[in-house]
């Protein structure tokens, strides 16, 4: 495809931030207060990736949020050279400041290049000072709009659901000011794996991201060492989706392992084609495994 073929994708968020700073409650309030098609019912399902949505100059927008936070996950997955994030929300809690392993999400979002906001979080506690966040971070190069910068800083609480809009606001307008967030929907998909377990009746299940193309039931895929059709597909009410589009987390089930997170998987033609890739990546994987016991 040619440019005319790329169609705006939401920005892919991972949130990072000291320990008990709010990063999983933050999650959650999002989850709860903004999930897209949440009228369809349908039990909550634990998936390692979620879309969200909110108004943003009168459009709606949508984002998707990687629930496996901390930056472990995201270093995880750079290890194996996947850039699923476009976007870090850095979490300070405005009791506590700046910790060190802010300081260490931080310098990750920068290796990366990724562009950073943060939720200043808990500012429903008395002792909550949200300016004193805002200085100690200058001091890291990370200097608030509000004082000249770049980066957009916004005072939440995840307890009491306090600008949680404003915060998926201030993601989508800095995906617009500084990334390029286009894909083509129009042609075999391809992306990662976030997280897979096995489970005791569906049998392996991998959170996948499309980063590329449009992912269908049907579709032969590789998915690191695994392989298969994909069976069906559910988001994260558990409902079944018949196609993933750029950006669109799904729970994959069809495949004939449980591949690791950062993985990447892609469609092929047929089945037949998926398990001779399958499994010539497992052979590498299990003579650089050999190679590396050697030394
Ligand atoms: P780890 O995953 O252990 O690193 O922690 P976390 O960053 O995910 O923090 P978590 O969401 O578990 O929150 C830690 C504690 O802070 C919990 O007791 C939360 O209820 C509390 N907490 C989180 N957000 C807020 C908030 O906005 N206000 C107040 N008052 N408490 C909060
Ligand atoms: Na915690
Ligand atoms: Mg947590």
């Amino acid at each position: 495809g040619d440019e005319s073929d790329l169609v705006v994708r939401p920005p892919v968020v991972t949130v990072m931030g000291h320990v008990d700073h709010g990063k999983t409650k933050l999650l959650d309030a999002l989850r709860d207060a903004n999930v897209v098609d949440k009228e369809a019912g349908g039990i909550t399902q634990h998936i390692g990736a979620y879309q969200v949505h909110t108004e943003v100059e009168g459009e709606d927008r949508r984002i998707t949020l990687i629930d496996t936070p901390g930056h472990e996950a995201f270093t995880a997955m750079r290890a194996r050279g996947a850039q699923a994030t476009d976007i870090a929300i850095l979490v300070v809690a405005a009791d506590d400041g700046v910790m060190p392993q802010t300081v260490e999400a931080l310098n990750h979002a920068k290796a990366a290049d990724v562009p950073i906001v943060v939720a200043v979080n808990k500012i429903d506690k008395p002792e909550a000072d949200s300016t004193k966040v805002r200085g100690q971070l200058t001091e890291y190069g990370l200097i608030p709009e509000e004082y000249g910068g770049d980066a957009m800083f916004v005072d939440v609480s995840a307890k009491a659901g306090l600008n949680l809009d404003k915060l998926l606001e201030a993601v989508v307008l800095t995906a617009d000011a500084s990334l390029d967030l286009r894909a083509n929907p129009d042609q075999d998909a391809q992306g990662l794996v976030v997280e897979a377990h096995l489970d005791r009746g569906r049998g392996p299940v991998a959170t996948v991201l499309v980063q590329r193309g449009t992912l269908r039931v049907g579709d032969s895929i590789v998915a690191g060492p695994a392989h298969g059709r994909v069976r069906a597909m559910l988001d994260e009410h558990g409902n079944e989706m018949t196609e993933a589009d750029p950006s669109r987390p799904a729970m994959v089930l069809g495949l004939s392992a449980v591949p690791g997170a950062g993985q990447n998987f892609i469609v092929v033609e047929d089945d037949r084609m998926a398990r001779q890739i399958a499994e010539k990546r497992e052979a590498r994987e299990r003579a650089a495994m050999q190679a590396k016991r050697r030394v």
